[in-house]
């Protein structure tokens, strides 16, 4: 069945797929925290709602147009991590806010301030602080910083602040156990002793967010954390592979090419760069060489990548790679990084469990705005 699919194409299994959410939701059960995967990973209703069905409390988005997809499939619990500037886009969700909980967040005074020339009447948004744990992106610093945020955000008629949250992004550049330990640690404690010093203050924080997929299993363990956000988890890519977090077995997403043109010093497969990305490496992982591993063979790496073509180049020690593939045969690679390769195609071909191929929306792609 597989063999029948027209290339480039992603294609996932979905026995695998499955075992992952699995693996994400079980740190409720092992660690009494709640789980609220990022849809930014997949971009796809069907399988955010795979893992409500499974026990996800919500779901994450970065944009407003993906927590307006969200909804209309019926998802009733959204965190919007990227903080808000542009009203319009605020506004836009006014007319689900009644049937939906949507969480808004912020990390500046001015931000929070301009959120509320949006509100109607006596209406007011729920809003989680950003933390900046070490990722140095958007975020407010833990601590004094983060203090006087929520002390001014409390003052404000209008916003019902209710959580703190941070993403480790950072984790990615670990290259030891240890390293990854260590900002796990720094993760959680960025929010747990803001959150006590905001608790200290008179501010109440029910909700301290924390997870990248490198950290979550690791920060779910602590105390005072209550939700981990895991987004790659739901797939792992070549990354998360080098990172250790995955086994190749458990890679669910794999970009099928075809061999189309084979010279004596290499091999071309009619996937490039708008079916893999030329991504490296997420926040400065410089761990995998190439752009993509064949899936059951590792030693068949993209080498170069045009738009249309995944080149292997060949040297005298993969030479007998040649002997290896016939024109025509098809291959699955495994992307550097899943989440943007995704982006690139409009459906997954989902290996079903009773061994059919069904085609999967990824209806959230190009939801950018
Ligand atoms: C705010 C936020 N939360 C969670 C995640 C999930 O991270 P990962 O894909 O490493 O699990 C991301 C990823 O970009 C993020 O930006």
């Amino acid at each position: 069945m597989i063999e029948s699919i027209s290339t480039p194409a992603i294609v996932i299994d979905e026995k695998k797929m499955k075992n992952n959410i699995k693996r994400m939701i079980s740190v409720k059960d092992k660690n009494g925290v709640q789980v609220r995967p990022h849809f930014k990973t997949h971009k796809s209703s069907y399988i955010a709602h795979a893992q409500i069905d499974a026990g996800a409390c919500g779901l994450t988005v970065a944009k407003v147009s993906e927590a307006e997809l969200l909804i209309k499939k019926g998802i009733k619990d959204i965190l919007i991590a990227n903080p808000l500037i542009d009203q319009e886009k605020v506004q836009l969700l006014s007319p689900y806010r009644r049937d939906v909980r949507i969480i808004f967040t912020v990390d500046s005074k001015e931000q929070a301030k301009q959120m509320i020339t949006s509100l109607i009447d006596d209406d007011e948004f729920e809003v989680w602080i950003k933390i900046n744990s070490g990722l140095n992106r958007c975020g407010v610093e833990p601590g004094e910083e983060a203090l006087e945020l929520a002390k001014y955000v409390a003052s404000l008629k209008g916003l019902k602040l209710t959580g703190l949250f941070t993403h480790a992004g950072h984790s990615y550049a670990s290259k030891t156990e240890e390293q990854l330990n260590q900002v796990a640690m720094q993760e959680v404690t960025s929010i747990v002793d803001t959150a006590s010093l905001c608790e200290n203050n008179g501010i109440p924080i029910t909700h301290r967010s924390v997870g990248s997929t490198p950290t979550f299993e690791r920060a779910a363990t602590y105390e005072g954390v209550t939700e981990v956000r895991p987004g790659n988890a739901v797939f792992f890519d070549r990354m998360q592979m080098n990172l250790g977090i995955a086994k190749r077995e458990e890679v669910v997403l794999t970009v099928l090419t075809q061999l189309i043109s084979k010279q004596k010093n290499r091999l071309v497969f009619d996937g490039g760069s708008k079916a893999f990305t030329t991504e490296k490496g997420a926040h400065g992982n410089e761990g995998v060489s190439g752009f993509g591993e064949a899936q059951k063979d590792s030693a068949l790496i993209l080498s170069r990548l045009s738009e249309e073509h995944g080149i292997i180049d060949l040297v005298e020690e993969n030479l007998s790679l040649l002997d290896k593939i016939e024109l025509g045969e098809k291959r699955n690679f495994i992307p550097n990084h899943a989440c943007t390769a995704v982006n690139l195609f409009d459906q997954y071909h989902m290996l079903r469990t009773d061994g059919k191929v069904v085609q999967v929306s990824i209806d959230g792609r190009g939801k950018s705005q």
